[in-house]
């Protein structure tokens, strides 16, 4: 019988530490959304482990993510999670000053035979998903014999089969950030099954049938299905009606479900039928996660006079909240010294699909 982890999986902060080194320095994150940084200085920064990014747009409109460390004596450049940079960054120590993509425009005070283009800032990974900006902040990016993007190849078969929700128009509707105490696989596993559904969301359990998942094979990068409506049902909503129009581009059978798609390691993909709902996970410590939520519209919805979001954003809240607590019932029970690993039930394959994926990950190094 197939069980679930050991205890340190979850509750031991050396193992923590090596886990985010393999699986998250080792794997393109999702680290945001282009509409986020519209214009040439826009930015925001991500931080995970010791690591800060700074993710900017610049002047050309192209993206980039510059390791948020200067190059003179090392300290970090901006403090702020999100802003706008006038058409340059500039060290608040002794004012070493970058362009947005990096290069190393102004040293004061350094001798005559200095090279501003020995110092650049260490640049790490970028690129876009229909939307989703994806960086990489290990040092050992692989090269692709086939000549394919690097993150195309972790993405796999994803872009084709969600290509008709087109990502890349959507706007942000609404973002709430969480701060959950529970390791970051616990959100993982707690996203992939509804068997908890019937006793934590009667909310949502009024809208799906908790036993009506069809998964797609699980692979070693993601795992996920598709939920039909339970009748009458258009959309996850407060009361299940949805007030705005299909998003362009989609089928039939696509009107009438959720997509729920976990990206390892850190996208949580819900694909609905109006709008499209994103989280990503920031793991903080072996116990604690930071989880950013975001609802993202078509604009012509947006731009009604009557536009409303109100319905999904309090019906996504409500449910997180839920999900959320029970997460960190999970992590408390998990840290006791009686707990060991319990049996999966036929019902959580995909699961132990993950487990396993983590498992490979933990005996690898
Ligand atoms: S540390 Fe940045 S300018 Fe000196
Ligand atoms: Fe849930």
């Amino acid at each position: 019988m197939h069980t679930t982890l050991p205890r340190r999986f979850y509750a031991d902060a050396d193992f923590y530490r090596a886990e985010l080194e393999r699986f998250y320095f080792n794997r393109w994150i999702c680290a945001g959304r282009a509409d986020q940084i519209p214009n040439a200085g826009d930015y925001f920064t991500r931080t995970l482990g010791d690591e800060s990014v700074i993710v900017a747009r610049g002047a050309s409109g192209a993206l980039h993510a510059l390791f948020n460390v200067c190059r003179h004596r090392g300290t970090r450049l901006c403090e702020r999670t999100e802003g706008h940079f006038a058409d340059r960054i500039q060290c608040p120590y002794h004012n070493w000053t970058y362009a947005l993509d990096g290069r190393l425009l102004a040293a004061p005070h350094m001798p005559s035979d200095f090279s501003k283009d020995d110092y650049p800032l260490h640049r790490a990974g970028c690129e876009l998903w229909d939307g989703n900006i994806f960086v990489y902040l290990g040092q050992d990016r692989p090269a692709e014999p086939d000549g394919q993007k690097p993150l195309r190849a972790q993405l796999a078969d994803l872009p084709e089969r969600f290509a008709a929700w087109h990502m890349n128009e959507l706007r942000l509707g609404h973002r709430i950030v969480y701060d959950v105490k529970a390791n970051w696989k616990l959100i993982v596993l707690n996203y992939n099954e509804c068997l908890h559904c019937p006793n934590l969301h009667p909310a949502l359990n009024r809208l799906h049938h908790y036993l009506g998942a069809d998964n797609v094979a699980p692979t070693a990068r993601y795992c996920g299905g598709a939920m039909g409506f339970r009748d009458g049902v258009e959309t996850m909503s407060t009361d299940g009606k949805r007030r705005r129009a299909y998003l362009p581009g989609l089928g039939e059978a696509q009107r009438q479900q959720v997509v729920y798609f976990a990206i390892y390691p850190n996208l949580l993909l819900s694909l609905h039928p109006d709008y499209v709902m994103t989280h990503t996970l920031w793991p903080r410590a072996h116990d604690r996660t930071e989880i950013v939520c975001e609802l993202h519209f078509h604009p012509t919805e947006l731009a009604r006079p009557d536009a409303r979001i109100d319905d999904a954003v309090e019906f996504w809240d409500a449910t997180n909240r839920e999900d959320w607590w029970i997460a960190e019932q999970s992590q408390a029970g998990i840290a006791s010294r009686v707990y060991e690993p319990g049996p999966y039930s036929e019902r959580e394959a995909l699961l132990w699909s993950f487990d396993e994926v983590v498992r490979r990950e933990a005996l690898s190094s």
